[in-house]
């Protein structure tokens, strides 16, 4: 497919060289990359732009409460600024230093980064902390690195999070739910422990409006009449970053198959550009494996094409193949890395040359009205565009493919993106909220209010869950038991069921499951072998049983890594899926739940489903030849996803796990119920009303 460019017209606002087209990032250093061994660490570590504001860095620290720190991506603000605090003594006496990330991945890239360049063994004294993997030892961790999710989890136990001395909430530009929360919660801490120090670091931020937010203690703060050190009024610190000449490409005309088109502009680098890797961003792991898979059969045959080493980049992946990521490209050789928004701020990557942006990512978006809550393609800001352009000037000179024409870029694409507190549903973030003493949930200090509509359907659902009571109170036992596993409530909640309904053993694995990813070794140019082998293990009630058939093969087969391959199951993922499902064994113990198997009774697995996805229940239209199906709550049309082993079966009656939208709104992992269940565990989220138009 032949592919016409344009060479970009548009004047960057703040990094104009005054020549149309080139984004330009001051460049104040000669660099070379890094990796290849010809400096020590700590020339490397120099090197890097952060290095010159170390005095100003520890300076802001010691005499402000919060000091928010702006720098473009790369430039050592994860990397370095924790060892700075380190070698400064702020984990000297047993204290800690916290960094936290929106990502899994980034925690764990980062992580095992700094503990290599302070020469130290990962988990001792540099560690991280994520969901389901804990490697640091609290007598020696010193600098640790975790999600702001586990954080707040920390908050549960230790309201004050007494043993960290500071706290860098970093890449707090993305404004995750987890990142808002903590921020909002954070101000609330520092009225509380005057000795303990914020960073908020970013990419890109409003750093004034961060500051505002701060501030707003300090009047609390003189109030109440305590004493004002340190400064509480917010230092801002820019680090200039370092970086070279981008130059934008859009297409002439707009494609429809970003995957393909990529490819092409892969192959046609490739053709023609001198070395240097290439950065793709698409949106998730269906279309980045589905480029991988394209891009390593043009190679199977062609000599030059084989030259590629095409890697997939995505959250789930081992520690082996993030390793082969960072890793430096061998001679005569081209890295091309397919990747998701992951690689717009969280990661650095060396040695990358051209960036191809597809111009999408994948959003959760949710409205309040229908209570739908789904993850979409959609179309990134200028700003994320901006920084993915970035990502192709760290080492000399690059160039940008935008997927894309100029005047979609300039007419049509948003200024800015949503955070995410503002399109999402919030049960997961108010019953955490509940969970940790905060009874005025409307009143919280967010940096971004979410709307109170939202709010209330969260309340709504959770008080359906019986997780709060009248008063909006957690209930006991089961609110707080369902606070304190780290799913998501309703996940929680069908774990808590499955107590009572004896069948935990089956609902862990579910759970487990249904908390990574997928299980299947999805790709594109094998769709019909991996439908044959997901028939293999199909199971008439959906896909949750099936996932118990997978897991019963595994265990048979002796977790071997060669079963999995034959059946097109992701080997990683099962491995995951077995750690997880010993963590929530641990938990269910510790919350008093019976481990119990119901030997294959799916009636007890599909209601303990439903007691915590009830308000996921949709019917089949009754004349419906083209399997639609509308949600029962907010008659929603939805449809059972192509990879659900429900796909044209169309059952009666069922319950989704989560919605994917592309052309509509497609259910994932779907399991059949008989209705009545539904009034039986949710009474008053479905009131008699409503269903009466159900055959009972
Ligand atoms: O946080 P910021 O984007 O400012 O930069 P950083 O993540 O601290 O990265 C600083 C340097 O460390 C970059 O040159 C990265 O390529 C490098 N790095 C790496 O080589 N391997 C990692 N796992 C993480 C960072
Ligand atoms: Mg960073």
């Amino acid at each position: 497919m032949a592919q016409f460019w344009k060479p970009g017209t548009e004047k960057p606002r703040l990094l104009d060289d005054g020549e149309g087209g080139v984004l330009f990032f001051s460049s104040s250093y000669s660099s070379s990359s890094s990796g290849f061994g010809f400096s020590s660490t700590e020339k490397q570590r120099q090197r890097l732009p952060v290095y010159k504001y170390r005095t100003a860095i520890l300076y802001l620290v010691e005499t402000h409460a919060t000091t928010i720190i702006v720098g473009e991506t790369g430039s050592g603000k994860t990397t370095q600024i924790p060892q700075f605090l380190k070698e400064a003594g702020w984990a000297d006496g047993g204290r800690v230093i916290a960094c936290t990330q929106p990502r899994r991945l980034a925690v764990q890239a980062v992580a095992s980064r700094v503990a290599e360049e302070m020469g130290v063994k990962l988990g001792e004294e540099v560690g991280y902390t994520i969901r389901f993997e804990d490697l640091t030892n609290p007598d020696v961790t010193r600098v640790k690195f975790l999600t702001d999710g586990v954080l707040l989890r920390e908050m549960m136990d230790d309201p004050l999070l007494t043993k960290y001395s500071v706290i860098m909430v970093d890449e707090a530009h993305e404004r995750s739910i987890s990142t808002d929360m903590l921020l909002g919660l954070l101000k609330k801490i520092q009225r509380r422990r005057p000795d303990l120090r914020l960073i908020i670091s970013s990419a890109t931020i409003e750093a004034k409006s961060m500051s505002t937010f701060f501030q707003m203690s300090k009047r609390r703060r003189g109030l109440e009449g305590e004493t004002l050190e340190p400064k509480v009024e917010p230092a801002i610190l820019s680090v200039e970053g370092r970086g070279f000449n981008v130059q934008i490409f859009y297409l002439e005309e707009p494609v429809s198959d970003y995957v393909q088109s990529a490819v092409s502009t892969v192959l046609s680098i490739h053709e023609q550009e001198p070395p240097g890797d290439i950065l793709v961003f698409l949106t998730g792991q269906d279309d980045i494996d589905a480029a991988v898979q394209l891009l390593i059969e043009e190679g199977q045959n062609d000599r030059k094409k084989s030259e590629l080493i095409v890697l997939p980049l995505y959250s789930g992946l081992s520690r082996a193949e993030q390793d082969l990521i960072f890793s430096p490209t061998p001679r005569g050789k081209r890295k091309v890395v397919i990747s998701t928004n992951i690689a717009e701020t969280s990661l650095t990557l060396e040695g990358i040359v051209y960036v191809i942006d597809s111009g999408f990512s994948k959003q959760r978006f949710y409205n309040p009205i229908t209570d739908i809550e789904s993850l979409i393609v959609a179309p990134i800001s200028k700003a994320s565009a901006r920084q993915r352009t970035g990502r192709a000037g760290r080492i000399r000179p690059g160039k940008c493919y935008r997927l894309y024409t100029e005047e979609y870029f300039i007419n049509e694409m948003p200024a800015e993106g949503i955070p995410e507190m503002q399109r999402s549903n919030l049960v997961t973030c108010v019953i955490q909220l509940k969970a940790l003493g905060i009874d005025n949930i409307l009143g919280f200090d967010w940096p971004s209010p979410p709307s109170p509509e939202v709010m209330v359907r969260a309340l709504e659902v959770l008080y359906s869950l019986g997780v709060l009571d009248d008063d909006a109170k957690l209930t006991s036992p089961i609110g707080f038991q369902v606070a304190e596993i780290p799913l998501e409530p309703m996940i929680s909640k069908m774990i808590l069921a499955s107590g009572e309904l004896g069948c935990s053993e089956e609902i862990m694995t579910i759970a487990a499951v249904l908390s990574i990813q997928s299980i299947w070794a999805s790709s594109r140019g094998a769709q019909k072998e991996l439908d044959e082998a997901r028939l293999r293990f199909a199971a008439a009630e959906g896909d949750h049983v099936t996932f118990l058939n997978v897991y019963k093969g595994f265990l048979q087969s002796n977790k071997s890594s060669q079963w999995c391959h034959k059946n097109f199951i992701n080997y990683q993922a099962m491995k995951k899926v077995m750690e997880v499902r010993e963590q929530l064994r641990r938990i269910a113990q510790r919350l008093g739940i019976i481990m119990k198997s119901c030997e294959r009774d799916t009636t007890a697995i599909r209601k303990a489903v439903t007691a915590g996805f009830f308000a996921n229940a949709c019917q089949i239209e009754a004349y419906s030849h083209n399997g639609m199906y509308k949600t029962v709550r907010g008659s929603q049309e939805v449809y059972i996803h192509p990879s659900s082993v429900l796909f044209r079966v169309n059952p009666k009656w069922v319950v989704y796990h989560s919605l994917v939208s592309t052309d509509r709104q497609y259910m994932r992992n779907v399991v059949t119920i008989d209705p009545g269940w539904l009034t039986e565990v949710a009474p008053h989220f479905y009131q008699q009303r409503q269903l009466s138009h159900m055959p009972h």
